[in-house]
């Protein structure tokens, strides 16, 4: 591991901040285990568990496509593999369809596929923390600012929040991290930031943050604002990440190294507005389902009888 004294890195930060450069990449971490979701997620990727007819992912890739992102990094572990097969050409499958006249399913199929060479795949080889597999993603990003989604976090919204956090980008060049409200006893379950003295939150333009920490006890938390799990960072992040002390849960947490890297440069909060599903747990889950399926031309109708037979 390269190691740089902390003077050293804030030199080279200071110098490697001045140009803002387009954000191409996005990285998305889907190493996980998934253990919520056993026995589903044994032998599928739990960020493969569909939400209607979409697997988990597409909604963070669509979301990251939509932004405008070129290149596709995926930090997969093991038996994530289905995965990779998922955002590749389906050579049989398509002539199958072709043969069968199916045009609108050739045309479902070609929505989502990733152009020749715009994907990586890397694997996080122990489940060290958020902050560590975000570290693996470091060679392939390379020197030049990424996008960050969290796939379980799938959002809805008239604006996606990561296109929304590229407007301020655009005009800052700054960090940005997305932040909603939460119920006060939820903020133990996430990152929390502190916006800047006066800050109006609900700017579009962003707004400044003052700190952040990561999964703190009720009592600590310095808002109720968290972190969405939708980033736009520069790349000094992975110089903090190699060095980055472990921290809540034990992990090395991104939350901490972004709190180092808020030392150097500017760090702005976008607050999203929309709605955001946690398919990480199965209650977010299955309230995803339900939304997206009421969304669904085809669907709406019938999710809105069924719900109201159920609930009598
Ligand atoms: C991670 C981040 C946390 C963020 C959350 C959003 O936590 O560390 O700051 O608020 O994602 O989902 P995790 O869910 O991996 O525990």
């Amino acid at each position: 591991m390269r190691k740089l004294k902390f003077a050293d890195q804030l030199e080279n930060l200071m110098t490697k901040q001045d140009t803002p450069r387009k954000v191409r990449k996005a990285v998305f971490p889907v190493a996980g285990l998934g253990t919520r979701f056993l026995p589903a997620s044994k032998a599928v990727p739990k960020e493969m568990l569909t939400v209607v007819d979409k697997p988990v992912i597409q909604y963070a890739v669509s979301e990251a496509r939509a932004a405008g992102i070129e290149h596709f990094i995926f930090v997969t572990g093991r038996n994530k593999h289905v995965i990779e097969d998922h955002f590749d050409l389906a050579p049989e499958l398509q002539s199958t369809l072709e043969e069968r006249g199916k045009q609108a399913m050739l045309d479902v199929l070609a929505e989502n596929q990733p152009a020749a060479g715009a994907t990586s795949f890397t694997r996080q080889q122990a489940p060290l923390g958020l902050g560590h597999a975000v570290w693996c993603a470091r060679e392939i990003v390379g020197d030049e600012p990424f996008a960050l989604l969290l796939p379980d976090m799938v959002m809805k919204a008239a604006t996606p929040c990561l296109a929304g956090m590229m407007d301020v980008y655009d005009k800052t060049g700054a960090n940005i991290v997305a932040v909603e409200e939460c119920a006060p006893e939820d903020v133990s379950s996430y990152g929390i930031i502190a916006p800047g003295e006066g800050a109006d939150t609900d700017a579009s333009g962003g707004f400044p943050i003052a700190t952040m920490v990561e999964k703190p006890a009720i009592a600590d938390a310095p808002s109720n604002l968290f972190i969405n799990g939708r980033y736009i960072l520069q790349p000094e992040i992975f110089d903090l990440l190699e060095n980055q002390e472990k921290g809540a849960g034990g992990g090395i947490q991104l939350t901490d190294s972004m709190l180092r890297l808020m030392e150097i440069q500017d760090f702005s909060g976008f607050t999203f507005r929309g709605e955001t599903f946690d398919c990480g747990s199965r209650e977010g889950f299955l309230a995803a389902n339900v939304a997206f399926a009421l969304d669904d031309p085809d669907l709406a109708e019938s999710t809105r009888t069924m719900l109201r037979k159920k609930l009598g």
